[in-house]
């Protein structure tokens, strides 16, 4: 359906099934570890497979679920595996899973033996499109995401008829940063969310999502200038997200809402059909009831503050996009939009 390539580090490739070989053309490579979870061991068997026939020795490391896989215990845990399996500089480690899976496995794969190889096989949404997309790779320590590196992966496969079958609640998270690439560069996939709803054809949003996020991250890898307008609906959003524990794309979709609500104080953004188009696909756009000092708090600490102050990224229009300092009156209009008053 797609190749999508950032720069020369990273080659990314969208399909319907997996490609029969998996791993990019090179010499050296003996050995591949693959890192997954137990929910996804139908989807890691089948990558173990493609492996074999490419590959002498495939070997499947699982990991705890969701973000219990994403601390020190686990990595050292994979350190020491690889260390008896004798892991060498021109092996390959696969992240087989989620966010979680291709966090955890992007960071292995970076600091083993100072950077290996990486492929990454995501298989939510919110991977594909978000996740094992630009390099950014960690665990959680001290903090959420604290601790990692920027290390991009060799390639990245996308199958979208495992996407196709996901559980609708990751359905939903995964659609709320798909119609974030739509409002920040690419009003296409706004057209295909406002015509299908939630059932919007992937092989249409998926690649053009990836290849925003591709474009912003290929000029800005490490985040100093244009990679923030990724974070539209972040700043908000994280807040929310860490005071309430609702998932990620949720909390997004949330903050996205309020961005979209200082946005139109500031430059008459219409934020209105923001938010109508995240309720007509069923995301949510309140948050009432959540207390205002705890978000207020957790925004005032975000790792991605600046001595500025608290920075939003505001859309002019769709696909139009600044970061600028935002007052307190402008981060109350933007709250008591989701209900945070
Ligand atoms: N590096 C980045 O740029 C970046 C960006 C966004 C999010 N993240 C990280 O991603 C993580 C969240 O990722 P996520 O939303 O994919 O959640 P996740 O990885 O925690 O997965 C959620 C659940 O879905 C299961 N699952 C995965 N694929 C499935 C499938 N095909 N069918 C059924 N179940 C499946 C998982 O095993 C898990 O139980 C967080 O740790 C977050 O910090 C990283």
């Amino acid at each position: 359906v797609a190749r999508i390539l950032i720069g020369e580090q990273s080659e990314i490739l969208v399909d319907r099934g997996l490609p029969s070989r998996l791993l990019p053309e090179r010499d050296g490579r003996e050995q591949a570890v693959v890192i997954s979870q137990a929910p996804v061991r139908r989807i890691a068997d089948q990558v173990i497979e493609r492996l074999r026939s490419e590959l002498g020795a495939v070997h499947l490391i699982e990991v705890p679920d969701r973000d219990a896989a994403k601390t020190w215990q686990v990595v050292g845990g994979l350190y020491d595996d690889m260390a008896r399996l004798n892991i060498g500089r021109h092996d390959t480690v696969v992240g087989v899973g989620g966010g979680a899976v291709t966090d955890l496995a992007g960071f292995v794969a970076a600091t083993w033996l100072r950077g290996i190889e990486a492929v990454m096989v995501p298989t939510t949404a919110l991977g594909a499109v978000d996740a094992s997309i630009g390099g950014k790779t960690g665990i959680n320590h001290a903090g959420k995401n604290l601790v990692g590196a920027f290390w991009h992966p060799r390639r990245v496969l996308v199958d979208l008829d495992t996407l196709d079958a996901i559980p609708l609640p990751l359905r939903l998270e995964g659609a709320a940063e798909i119609v974030k690439a739509g409002f920040i560069a690419d009003p296409v996939i706004l057209d295909e969310y406002r015509r299908h709803g939630i059932s919007a054809p992937l092989d249409v949003v998926v690649p053009r999502a990836i290849a925003v996020k591709a474009e912003v991250v290929g000029e800005d890898f490490r985040e100093g200038g244009r990679r923030a307008i990724l974070n539209f609906g972040h700043t908000i959003g994280h807040g929310i997200e860490s005071v309430t524990g609702i998932p990620h794309g949720y909390a997004v979709s949330i903050g996205m809402v309020a961005a979209g609500a200082v946005s139109a104080g500031r430059y008459g953004f219409d934020g209105g059909s923001l938010t109508e188009l995240l309720a007509s696909l069923g995301l949510p756009i309140s948050s009432a009831g959540t207390s205002k000092e705890a978000v207020l708090d957790k925004v005032a600490r975000d790792k991605k503050r600046t001595a500025a102050g608290v920075r939003m990224v505001l859309l002019r229009s769709i696909a139009d996009v600044v970061v600028e300092p935002v007052t307190t009156d402008e981060l109350d209009l933007g709250l008591a939009a989701v209900g945070i008053e």
